[in-house]
């Protein structure tokens, strides 16, 4: 019989507990939005916890103890830095595990076995849990792959397409922004079980592994990551004239691609990059769905105020317009 221990068999693990929190956390500020204003919670910090850029009140109009914590929203790039840093060597060592053999440092076993990875008594393998070990292994792997090329993508945007204006971030979105990255690419690796020696398990070549999830994700991802990209450039553009010099820094109406269906295209295509992992892990992976629901929440909520804010600052704003998802919402 093969032998997954611990994790694998428990609903909730700290991992799994921590992304149903953030989900749940967004899903309420965000059911709080739909309440009667007079019961939304007026405290200035709270706004400033769940509004970041240009759904922030501007400058003078808060209070200067929220402006006193304000960080620069271009320092999105370094969550994107610290992605491709920490997701980068996360993927090098699950190279050198799959491919060479290599046991993964004591440390990072350490944090994933707390984080509730699981593990596998390698010499108990069955041929059907093996060649499931293999196809997670190759959809860790590729998720991983995912994770960092989506990254480096972003990090490109925010030095070379985005134009950022003085719109600012709470240093709490900062702080957990930075940390952010570092829990996904640990969520990521702790689905695979390692044997005892700190190995992960295939037997066969990666590629052998392949299944047809793990082609209609990759599709997904390099399709979804397409749309995002050029919703990022759309909203550069109008800060830029035709020689491509930024000659602005206001909020104009973005037009074109899935901006035509939904006021916060690039959220969307956010999402939709997510669900492409999830397909890559075979569409039944709880922990990543969990993921997938935070990503939806913290989306929703800031798509419904970039759609507020679109709708009562410009009279000519497309009446059909959803704010996140196409005709529903
Ligand atoms: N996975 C997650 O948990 C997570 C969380 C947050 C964001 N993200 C992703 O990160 C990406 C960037 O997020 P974001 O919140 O910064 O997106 P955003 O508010 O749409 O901003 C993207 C860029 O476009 C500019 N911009 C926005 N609206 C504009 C308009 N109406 N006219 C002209 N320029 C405009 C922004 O400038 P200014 O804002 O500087 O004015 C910024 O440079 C998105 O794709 C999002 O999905 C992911």
């Amino acid at each position: 019989m093969a032998g997954w221990a611990g994790a694998e068999l428990s609903v909730l693990n700290p991992l799994r507990t921590l992304w149903s929190a953030l989900a749940a956390a967004f899903l309420l500020a965000l059911l709080l939005q739909l309440t009667p204003a007079r019961l939304l919670p007026s405290c200035a910090l709270f706004q400033d916890l769940i509004r970041y850029g240009k759904t922030k009140q501007s400058g003078s109009r808060r209070p200067a103890i929220c402006r006193a914590f304000d960080v620069p929203k271009r320092y999105f790039s370094h969550f994107y830095i610290t992605s491709v840093l920490w997701n980068g060597s996360l993927l090098w060592f699950l190279s050198q595990s799959l491919f060479l053999g290599a046991p993964f440092p004591n440390w990072l076993c350490a944090l994933l076995r707390s984080l509730g990875a699981t593990q596998f008594q390698a010499q108990e393998t069955e041929s059907k849990a093996s060649r499931m070990l293999g196809e997670l292994a190759l959809s860790a792997f590729l998720v991983l792959v995912f994770l960092w090329v989506h990254s480096l993508r972003r990090l490109f945007e925010c030095f070379y397409v985005s134009v950022f204006s003085n719109a600012a971030i709470h240093v709490a979105q900062y702080c957990f922004g930075l940390v952010y990255y570092v829990l996904v690419g640990l969520t990521v690796l702790s689905q695979v079980p390692m044997d005892d020696k700190n190995v992960y398990v295939l037997r066969k070549n990666l590629l052998m592994q392949a299944r047809w999830f793990h082609i209609l994700g990759m599709i997904m991802f390099f399709w979804s990551s397409a749309h995002q990209y050029k919703c990022h450039l759309i909203l550069s553009n109008l800060r830029r004239n035709k020689k491509g010099v930024v000659i602005h820094c206001q909020h104009r109406i973005p037009f074109g691609d899935w901006f035509e269906y939904v006021s916060s295209a690039n959220y969307l295509a956010e999402l939709v990059i997510y669900v492409s992992m999830a397909v890559t892990f075979g569409l039944h992976n709880l922990t990543w769905w969990l993921v997938v629901t935070y990503v939806f929440f913290s989306q929703a909520l800031s798509a419904f105020f970039n759609h507020k804010f679109y709708r009562s600052t410009f009279v000519s704003y497309p009446k059909h317009r959803k704010a996140f998802l196409p005709f529903l919402f």
